[in-house]
């Protein structure tokens, strides 16, 4: 039986982004998502955790939604400098990014400290996106699929639904590079994905599961990324900074 997924187009603006960036860039956004309602995508922005405020007072009750970059996997506490899922979920976030590959090779997170963060996000009812993908050494040794399936049963908490997670699969090689991968080889993961998924969680609630592609998405290429079976969405870095070019990857989802 095949199950009709949402797509998903999150944009994670990094560590990019001051305060003149609010108006000109989540405005844009929330305006556009408001005058093509309904959609046929969800629209997600993940602004530096210093933007969030703001940015949820401009777009008050607009369909645009927003996430958090990271959080830390205890409620509280004593962690200088960092920040709760609760936090995220109390200035207006829905989602989360946790095991983005900037954040495992900058700070050695692993896939067990990935999982503590999605279950943090999981105990306020928000969404986890947890990124996979392996590195460019790690596929010219021909072992993408141990890697991606390895990071997927160590990173995704027991439970995990459809409703709760989504998965991205980053090639760490297409990330900021103008490479991406063939179609071939993004549906080839998504489906190792979608499979493991099924073993971890059962195949239900993978069938259901949204898998966003990440890596150099840009308009002249998110039709053909997007049209591929087991693609629900895109996770955009560099592009999803231009108003004009994230609709157009987002207007890219097949209806
Ligand atoms: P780019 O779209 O800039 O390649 O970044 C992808 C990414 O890392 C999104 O999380």
């Amino acid at each position: 039986m095949s199950f009709k997924r949402r797509p998903l187009i999150a944009g994670n603006w990094k560590m990019n982004g001051l305060l003149d960036f609010v108006k000109n860039l989540a405005g844009v956004l929330a305006d556009k998502v408001d005058q093509n309602d309904p959609t046929h995508f969800d629209m997600l922005i993940c602004p530096p955790a210093t933007l969030l405020h703001p940015i949820k007072i401009l777009v008050g009750k607009s369909g645009l939604l927003l996430g958090g970059q990271d959080c830390h996997m205890a409620k509280s506490g004593a962690h200088t400098g960092d920040i709760s899922a609760e936090m995220l979920k109390d200035l207006g976030s829905s989602h989360v990014i946790v095991g983005h590959s900037e954040r495992r090779v900058d700070y050695n997170e692993t896939n067990e400290v990935v999982k503590s963060k999605a279950e943090a996000a999981l105990g306020v009812n928000l969404t986890a996106i947890i990124c996979v993908g392996e590195t460019e050494a790690e596929r010219n040794q021909g072992i993408t699929v141990d890697v991606v399936k390895s990071q997927i049963l160590g990173s995704i908490p027991e439970r995990a639904t459809a409703e709760n997670i989504i998965i991205a699969y980053e090639p760490v090689w297409a990330i900021g590079t103008g490479q991406t991968p063939t179609k071939g080889q993004v549906q080839e993961v998504h489906v190792l994905i979608r499979k493991t998924l099924g073993d971890k969680i059962g195949l239900k609630e993978a069938e259901q599961t949204r898998l966003l592609y990440g890596g150099s998405v840009k308009p002249s290429n998110a039709i053909e990324l997007m049209d591929l079976n087991d693609v629900d969405g895109a996770l955009v870095g560099g592009a999803s900074l231009s108003p004009i070019d994230f609709w157009v990857i987002a207007e890219s989802c097949p209806k």
